[in-house]
């Protein structure tokens, strides 16, 4: 049995990727504070420690690394509404939170989460880990201000000088994960329309709507991410830094219109442009990953289409609803 520490384990993918570790018998130690997770992601077991604390504290990041033999550091201010709120502490969590991760755990091997943000507002529907990322591209997609992204970006800085250092570190860019337990309050696309649709409110469309994005299934995700941490391959550079995502692409008019009918909800659908909500910053137009690198080194990985997640979600849905 090892023993794996999960920073944000309490949030949406931590919570996925926790409990196959925990039916995987692995112990687990997860270290989270609670801003945007939740205590009741995650279930009680003898294997697994949950410390409340932050990634920015030395003392609890010190508690959290005893003893661990692997790190997947995914602690982060995620979802539009709350990075454009706060933007540095969503920097910061990535910057320093990541320094003192990678400070207080010696040469253990670490998994780092950083995100297809920090492509910036690249528009095209095939961006390859060979596309240059720089601090500059990255804070474009901040608004120019340094927030979620470039936070990311200094995140892959210091995974680099580990990996200079001789330090086994994989570095993943996830593209748009959806499924049961994201949270609708940050401004994450798939939950707020079902969230909407059961509510009768309108579901709101950014500019035209026909920005296209591609969704990617977190059982699927996660069970992508283990064979990755399995595969020697991608430990070794230049392989580990790895675009991570599906490539079904789907606009944004076209989602609203199949979770509204497909939930026979009588929700109006309103565009408004981006920059009401969100002045001084851009919307991405296409986002859409090259995942030839993720093929070579696992397979070909056969993502559910978006209709097919929103039907499982709205299945577990109805299901929950009748346990209560
Ligand atoms: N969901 C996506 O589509 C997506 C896309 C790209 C990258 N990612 C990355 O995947 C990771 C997980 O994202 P998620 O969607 O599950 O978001 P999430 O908000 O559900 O999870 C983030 C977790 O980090 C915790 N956290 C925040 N600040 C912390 C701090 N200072 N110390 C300790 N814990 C802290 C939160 O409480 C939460 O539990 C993040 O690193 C995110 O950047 C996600």
């Amino acid at each position: 049995m090892s023993k794996v520490l999960v920073t944000g384990g309490c949030g949406f993918i931590g919570s996925h990727i926790v409990e196959h570790l925990l039916n995987t018998n692995q112990e687990v130690v997860v270290l989270d504070d609670l801003s945007t997770g939740s205590r009741s992601n995650l279930p009680t077991h003898e294997n697994l420690n949950i410390i409340i604390g932050s990634v920015l504290d030395k003392e609890a990041v010190n508690e959290a690394v005893q003893g661990v033999d692997l790190i997947l550091h995914m602690a982060s201010y995620v979802g539009m509404k709350l990075v454009y709120k706060e933007p540095a502490q969503s920097y910061n969590v990535s910057k320093i939170g990541t320094e003192n991760i990678l400070k207080a755990s010696g040469d253990t091997p670490i998994l780092l989460f950083s995100t297809s943000a920090v492509y910036g507002l690249a528009a095209t529907t095939d961006i390859s880990e060979d596309n240059k990322i720089s601090l500059e591209r990255a804070q474009s997609y901040d608004g120019d201000v340094k927030s979620y992204s470039s936070g990311k970006w200094e995140l892959e800085q210091l995974g680099h000088q580990a990996i200079a250092a001789g330090r086994k570190v994989m570095i993943i860019r996830p593209f748009n994960v959806i499924g049961e337990r994201q949270s609708a309050a940050y401004g994450m696309v798939v939950p707020n329309f079902m969230k909407n649709c059961n509510t009768g409110i309108p579901l709101t469309i950014y500019d035209d709507g026909e920005q296209t994005r591609s969704f990617s299934c977190v059982k699927t995700f996660t069970k992508t991410i283990f064979k990755l941490l399995e595969s020697d391959d991608a430990w070794v550079s230049p392989n580990n830094i790895i675009n991570i995502g599906s490539h079904h692409i789907i606009s944004i008019n076209k989602l609203a219109h199949y979770i509204k009918t497909k939930m026979q909800a009588s929700s109006p659908i309103e565009y408004i442009p981006y920059d009401t909500i969100f002045p001084n910053k851009k919307d991405v137009r296409h986002r859409i990953p090259d995942t030839k690198l993720l093929t070579k080194l696992v397979g070909e990985v056969n993502w559910p289409t978006v209709e097919e997640i929103i039907d499982g979600l709205l299945v577990h849905e109805r299901a929950t609803a009748q346990a209560r």
